[in-house]
């Protein structure tokens, strides 16, 4: 077994005193913010030391049905009737402004969600930022998205999203549906909610016409009366994939489009020929990312026999090294845990492994007292009807089984209600090709993973949704094709 070299860091972490956060956040209704009807406010925390970071408003239905009011006039009076050009250059602008305040972004939503700092900068910011830019760029060319169509906007969109990637998946739904035409009542997750209000600054500061986008904050009840509205056109969701079977009922015979991105629990593929030492950074990669906050997370590792006792050691060496701790620290490789709530199910999905007889693994870096941590984990010795290999666990914890032959692992692969993403490591194309093609996941990476582009389609079959976001498949979300 090759042995473990631990690098002592200095802490650095990055400034908040760049910043400016409300205590109080209202909600963003017709361009301005406006209190909530019942006066109601609750808290958001900073996962990694549970302190309190604002108090933001709760929408209830009368707040919705106001929003929706101000989306559906400035649909009809306004942002239908613009030329798509000065559609474009409002979402130029936005995408611009995040840029500008990139820095600002990142250190918010690394204190409002317990991402590591890393990811955030270079990842969840300059991705969003992408995706303004990129629908920016499709706002007047929607004629070539759909050649020989006309692309006519549906009206009022409600989106609702989750805490994984609050700022990113405002962007993915935002964009898109800006760019088609649209206007937007949006709602993000009630523990991650300050980068959208950031946006919805943002937002106004870009001078978009009042009423086109609108940002209401709360929880269930306020996805709820959301998906109900009548005046709600199509419904686009993110989370859950119970959640996701309640808005696909509730809409039932309401001719409200739909479009849900769920649940997923990928297969990683690790075939002999290899390379392994590359292979073994993407499993860490495809499974600690965010704590393994992602829908479309490796949290199933298939490794072919010959090499598992190899891989399986190289992979302990590797979450040795991972350094679990405070978000706000540049070394930092996995950050807080999201919420109380996600951590108590991470744990109860560890203890039902254990149960269930796989062998754990943990690394054994120490947790800060405050917060809501979890050690990067590991199962071997588990079986395909486990529930720690069937369930989507939202964790750092990955199961491990063993193959022999392509079939086995393509049969192992399939055998779940997802089928969002996967990976495959080889030498070979030609296997890259075979197991691409019989695996049922909307997005398969080939020795990488976790690779995003907004002009790629991502979206899941099964149980993982309905429905695509990003490129053109995004872009037909949002439209009525003539
Ligand atoms: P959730 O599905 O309850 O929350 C996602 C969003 O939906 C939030 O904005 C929430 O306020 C809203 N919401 C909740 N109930 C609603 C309802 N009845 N109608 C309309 N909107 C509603 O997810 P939750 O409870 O935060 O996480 C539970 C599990 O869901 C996680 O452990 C994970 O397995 C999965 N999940 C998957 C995500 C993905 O990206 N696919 C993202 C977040 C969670
Ligand atoms: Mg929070």
């Amino acid at each position: 077994m090759s042995k473990t070299i631990k690098w002592e860091y200095s802490p650095a972490p990055e400034g908040t005193d760049h910043i400016k956060l409300k205590k109080q956040y209202e909600l963003f209704i017709d361009g301005k913010f406006v209190a909530p009807n019942s006066g109601n406010y609750f808290k958001t925390i900073n996962p990694s030391n549970e302190k309190m970071i604002a108090k933001v408003a709760e929408a209830d239905k009368t707040d919705v049905d106001k929003a929706v009011k101000s989306a559906k006039n400035a649909y009809e009076k306004v942002w239908s009737k613009m030329p798509a050009k000065e559609r474009g250059k409002y979402i130029f602008r936005i995408a611009r402004l995040l840029q500008e305040r990139a820095r600002e972004f990142s250190v918010i939503e690394t204190m409002d969600g317990g991402k590591p700092i890393r990811e955030s900068r270079d990842v969840d910011v300059p991705l969003a930022a992408a995706h303004f830019f990129y629908h920016a760029g499709w706002a007047d060319k929607l004629e070539y998205a759909f050649p020989g169509r006309k692309a006519n906007p549906l009206g009022v969109v409600g989106q609702i999203i989750p805490w994984n990637f609050p700022l990113l998946m405002a962007a993915w739904k935002l964009a898109p549906a800006l760019a088609t035409g649209n206007t937007v009542v949006l709602k993000p997750a009630e523990t991650t909610p300050l980068t959208a209000m950031k946006l919805a600054e943002i937002i106004q500061e870009a001078d978009l016409p009042p009423g086109v986008v609108n940002i209401v904050t709360g929880a269930g009840k306020t996805g709820q009366a959301i998906v109900n509205h009548a005046n709600i056109k199509k419904i686009a969701f993110t989370g859950s994939t119970d959640v996701g079977k309640y808005i696909m009922k509730a809409v039932a015979g309401s001719g409200k489009k739909y479009t849900l991105e769920l649940g997923g629990k990928a297969a990683n593929i690790i075939f002999e020929d290899a390379a392994i030492d590359q292979a073994v950074e993407g499993i860490i990669d495809a499974i600690f990312f965010n704590q393994g906050h992602v829908c479309c997370a490796g949290s199933r590792l298939y490794v072919q026999e010959g090499i598992s006792d190899e891989v399986i050691s190289k992979l302990r060496n590797r979450m040795e090294t991972l350094i679990v701790g405070d978000p706000l620290d540049k070394n930092t490789d996995i950050g807080a845990i999201n919420s109380k709530m996600q951590l108590k199910k991470i744990e109860s999905y560890v203890k039902m492994g254990t149960k269930e007889g796989g062998s754990i693994f943990q690394s054994s870096c120490s947790l800060p007292n405050k917060g809501f941590w979890h050690a990067p984990t590991i199962f071997t010795d588990v079986s395909q009807s486990n529930r720690i290999v069937q369930e989507e666990i939202f964790g750092p914890v990955l199961a491990i089984q063993t193959f022999r032959t392509v079939d086995e692992v393509i049969a192992k692969a399939n055998n779940s209600p997802y089928g969002l993403s996967g990976g495959v490591w080889t030498d070979k194309g030609s296997k890259i090709f075979k197991v691409t093609k019989d695996i049922r996941a909307g997005v398969i990476w080939a020795n990488t993973f976790n690779k995003f582009d907004p002009a790629s389609p991502f979206g899941g079959y099964k149980e993982s949704g309905v429905g695509s976001e990003g490129g053109i498949e995004g872009l037909s979300g949002y439209v009525d094709l003539g």
